[in-house]
């Protein structure tokens, strides 16, 4: 049986933790697709087609990935487009609580089939986040290695 993925994220902007998980899923599953959430509660500094733009760039080359995305609840996007997999990266103890509470609910919400994979961050990229990569780069702090060149280009376009 070939094996869909997904991984979902607000990726405002990509970061080199996500590029972690992605590479490292992209070798697990036949297919991943790299879903990108417009999650109207929280204030983004890119665009979601931006991010669709931005993160098909990053990615291109990479040849079992796709980039897609959704606005409303996971699990309809999840169960409509027959992923039997849904990815997600803990990058510390604190992601924890909130993902098994997430993959719980998500569980009673998904098709039976489908389950939540969990991959563990590398430790080098364990302490970013979106918003603390867009405050360091706001305030003109390098952020070299920890966003891929192609976002930091346009990060850059934007604070000019
Ligand atoms: N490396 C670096 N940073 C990472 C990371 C990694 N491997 N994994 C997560 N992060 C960061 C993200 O950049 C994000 O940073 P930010 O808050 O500064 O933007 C933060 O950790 C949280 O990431 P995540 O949990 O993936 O949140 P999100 O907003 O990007 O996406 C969804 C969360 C999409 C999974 C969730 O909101 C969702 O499912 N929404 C749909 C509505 C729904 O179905 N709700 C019911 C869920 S049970």
């Amino acid at each position: 049986m070939e094996i869909k993925a997904l991984y979902t994220g607000s990726f405002d902007p990509l970061t080199c933790g996500h590029m972690n998980i992605i590479t490292r899923a992209a070798r697990l599953y036949d297919e991943l697709t790299v879903g990108i959430i417009s999650n109207p509660a929280k204030k983004a500094m890119f665009t979601v087609e931006e991010r669709v733009d931005m993160v098909s760039e990053v990615l291109n080359g990479l040849e079992n990935v796709k980039v897609g995305h959704f606005s409303g609840l996971l699990a309809d996007y999840v169960n409509a487009n027959g992923f039997n997999v849904v990815v997600r990266g803990l990058r510390a103890t604190m992601d924890f609580e909130y993902e098994l509470q997430m993959a719980h609910m998500n569980a009673r919400l998904f098709h039976e089939d489908v389950e939540t994979v969990f991959l563990m961050t590398d430790p080098k990229y364990s302490f970013i986040s979106s918003s603390m990569v867009k405050e360091v780069h706001s305030l003109r702090g390098s952020i070299d290695g920890l966003v891929p060149d192609v976002i930091l280009r346009r990060m850059d376009a934007v604070r000019k």
